[in-house]
Parts: structure tokens; C-alpha cells; sequence
């Protein structure tokens, strides 16, 4: 039970890295507030990990918007008393290089990957202060501590991630606040599948190549929650402003 008496917000908690580690965290002893922009897929999920005996809710948040942001962690504050981990998480791809990135689909991904954990940061460190510290854990990506082929808007935004993590350490190491980060490699969920479909390339082909890292296979879900719930836990009580690589040796 190493989360134990605390209360989570997750996001894009809805498929994939975060359901599986919303799941884990409610199995850890949290409760867990899912945020998706998929209700429908929130609130399955806060089904399944009520399971564990644990509150939960399943929420329609946008993380790109303020008022959805707002309310949804009111929301989670009033039904948990608290929010002391946060996992920003919910992020999209858009595969294209500079000059077929459209402004719109600029304005997007760094919306959802950038806006949103400022957003929720926003919100979530003033309860987190009130009740003496917390944790929180921004999804990164091996391609936000490198560059990546045709994925232009991806890369910069997964960059502001990593940087943003190391700022917030920076001014919220003072008030018990831990922040870092944790980068997957390719990692099978429904957003492998998604950039196979962006370029146009054939799903086992795309998949087999994600396999081609020193362990000979992409991440599973579960394996990226287990890093989180390490950095969310007390486990990791003097780890602050890193940048955790989790993608079977990728980028090594
Ligand atoms: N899968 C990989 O190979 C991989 C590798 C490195 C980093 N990542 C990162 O991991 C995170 C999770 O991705 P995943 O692979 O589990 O993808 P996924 O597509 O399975 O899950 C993403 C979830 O985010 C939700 N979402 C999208 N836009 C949202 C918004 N505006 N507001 C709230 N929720 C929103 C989606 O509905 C979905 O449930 C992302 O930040 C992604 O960039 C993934």
C-alpha cells in the first residue's frame, strides 16, 4: 500500500498509460480521480478502480481548457478532502514535420501536453500547499530529451515538459512539493496505434520497429505506472526536478 491515504488526479486516466496506472494507484491504496476528455472512458475506468475499495471519480475534463480544469479538480478536492499526487498524462501526437504541422494542430498538441500541466499545476499546488506537500509526475517522452522524425509539434511540447517539471521543483521544493517527470519510450497503447494510422504505415510493421530498442520490445502500460508510483510514493522522498527514462534502454 504505498499510496496509502492519499488522493490522485490522473489525466488522460481514460486508456493507456493512465488507466493502467490509475488502476495501480487505487490498488497502492489512493484514491484516484480520473480525468479524460472520454467521459465515457473516465468513468469506466473510476469503476474499476473503486474495485480496490478506494474512492473514485471519472471525470469529462479537457486539460486544455481552464473551466474544465477548475472545476474538475474542485470537484476531486471536495470529494477527497485533498489532492496530494498529481499525474499529468494526457497527452496527443500529431506526426508531421514543420511544414504540414497546421497552426491548428500546433495550437492542439501543445494545448493538451503543455497548457494542461500548467493548468492542473495551476490548480493542484495550492492544495497541495494547504496540505503540507505533495507529488506530481508529468509524462514526458524519450522524444521530449531528443529530437524525433515528423514529429515536430510532439517533441517541443514533450521538451516544455521536462523543463516545465524541472521550474515547478524549483519553486515548490520549499513548500514539500516533488516534481518530476517520467519519459516512456514506445509503450503499447492505442496512441502507437494512432501514429501508425498519422503516417500512413502499415499497424504490425509500425509496432515490430517499436520493438527495435536493447530489450527487444516495446513498454507496457503497467511498466511505465510502476515508475509513476515510485515517484508519486514517499519511496522517492529525496528525488525532485528529474527526468525518469523508462523505454527499455531507447535512448541509452
Ligand atoms: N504510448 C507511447 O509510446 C508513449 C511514449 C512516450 C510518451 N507517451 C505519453 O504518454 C501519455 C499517455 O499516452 P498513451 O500512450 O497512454 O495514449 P492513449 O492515447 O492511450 O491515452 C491518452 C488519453 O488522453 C486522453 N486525452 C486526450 N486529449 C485529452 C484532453 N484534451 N484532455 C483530457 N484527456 C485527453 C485520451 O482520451 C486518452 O484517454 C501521453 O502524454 C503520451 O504523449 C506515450
Amino acid at each position: 500500500m504505498r499510496l496509502k491515504d492519499k488522493s490522485a488526479i490522473v489525466t488522460g486516466g481514460g486508456s493507456g498509460i493512465g488507466r493502467a496506472t490509475a488502476l495501480a494507484m487505487a490498488a497502492e491504496g489512493a484514491n484516484v480521480a480520473i480525468f479524460d476528455i472520454n467521459e465515457e472512458a473516465a468513468q469506466a475506468v473510476a469503476t474499476e478502480a473503486a474495485a480496490f475499495g478506494v474512492k473514485t471519480l471519472g471525470l469529462a475534463v479537457n486539460v486544455a481548457l481552464d473551466e474544465d480544469v477548475k472545476r474538475g479538480v474542485a470537484t476531486a478536492a471536495a470529494e477527497f478532502g485533498t489532492v496530494n499526487v498529481l499525474f499529468n498524462n494526457a497527452g496527443i501526437i500529431r506526426r508531421a514535420n514543420v511544414i504540414d504541422t497546421t497552426l491548428e494542430e500546433w495550437d492542439q498538441v501543445m494545448g493538451v501536453n503543455v497548457r494542461g500541466p500548467f493548468l492542473l499545476s495551476k490548480y493542484v499546488i495550492p492544495l497541495m500547499i494547504a496540505d503540507g506537500g505533495g507529488a506530481i509526475v508529468n509524462t514526458g517522452s524519450g522524444w521530449g530529451l531528443k529530437g524525433g522524425g515528423d514529429a515536430l509539434s510532439y517533441c517541443t511540447s514533450k521538451a516544455a515538459v521536462v523543463n516545465m517539471t524541472r521550474a515547478l521543483a524549483i519553486d515548490h521544493g520549499p513548500d514539500n512539493i516533488r516534481v518530476n517527470s517520467v519519459n516512456p519510450g514506445d509503450t503499447n497503447t492505442p496512441m502507437l496505434r494512432e501514429e501508425a494510422r498519422q503516417l500512413s504505415q502499415a499497424e504490425a510493421a509500425f509496432l515490430e520497429e517499436s520493438n527495435d530498442r536493447p530489450l527487444k520490445r516495446m513498454g507496457t502500460p503497467e511498466e511505465i505506472a510502476e515508475a509513476v508510483i515510485w515517484l508519486a510514493s514517499d519511496a522517492s522522498s529525496y528525488v525532485t526536478g528529474s527526468a525518469l527514462v523508462v523505454d527499455g534502454g531507447g535512448i541509452a
